[in-house]
């Protein structure tokens, strides 16, 4: 619903919630730009192509992600961004520990599979995965891949950020990373 900001300031007062709510994700964004120049914009800010997983045994979930981020080396921490309307949220709003598996130029058709479309069952149906030191699925020929412990989130817009200490770490110097940058794959 979209307010006009001091519609929404004195709703917000009359209702007691100005302190509690962060104002910026509430109501009125007709000033932004819209979705469409957003998104042409962002594609062009290539990024590493990871899938991050959770879970254990037969309950494995995972989805595509480029929006990762290095947030700290001490601790080391990092942040994942996920759209809270994906079909495997739920299953990451009660995770303790997430992994961001990130891929390697050839593993362009697992970003795919785990990049929307294909139920979350199938998902793990091709690629190496075993599980990591905290039982969750790492993906055994990643470039690399962080196995993290959650230590906070917070909801922004239609996302969540996810912020993961790392506990562990498995490098593959081997080959290079899979990039994506003005919606194609590249090798970096
Ligand atoms: C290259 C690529 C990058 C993506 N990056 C993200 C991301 O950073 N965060 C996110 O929530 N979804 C991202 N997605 C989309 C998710 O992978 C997709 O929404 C997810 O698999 C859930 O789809 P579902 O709701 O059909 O399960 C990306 C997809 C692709 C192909």
């Amino acid at each position: 619903m979209a307010f006009q900001i001091h519609e929404r300031d004195t709703l917000l007062h009359r209702l007691g919630l100005a302190r509690e709510i962060d104002l910026g994700t509430v109501g009125d964004w007709s000033d932004t730009v819209d979705r469409a120049t957003f998104r042409n914009g962002m594609s062009r800010l290539g990024s590493a192509v990871s899938v991050v997983t959770t879970g254990a045994g037969a309950k494995r979930y995972g989805f595509t992600a480029s929006a990762v981020c290095s947030v700290s080396a001490a601790p080391p921490t990092l942040l994942v961004c996920i759209n809270r309307g994906s079909s495997c949220f739920p299953a990451f709003d009660k995770a303790s520990h997430f992994c961001v598996n990130t891929l390697m130029p050839g593993q362009e058709d697992i970003a795919e599979l785990f990049g929307g479309r294909t139920p979350t069952e199938d998902r793990f149906a091709f690629g190496d995965w075993e599980e990591g030191v905290t039982g969750i699925p790492v993906l055994a020929d990643a470039s690399v891949s962080f196995e993290c412990e959650l230590t906070s989130s917070v909801d922004e817009a239609t996302h969540r950020v996810m912020f993961g200490r790392v506990v562990d770490i498995r490098e593959n110097k081997k080959q290079g990373t899979l990039i994506y940058c003005t919606r194609r794959y590249l090798s970096g």
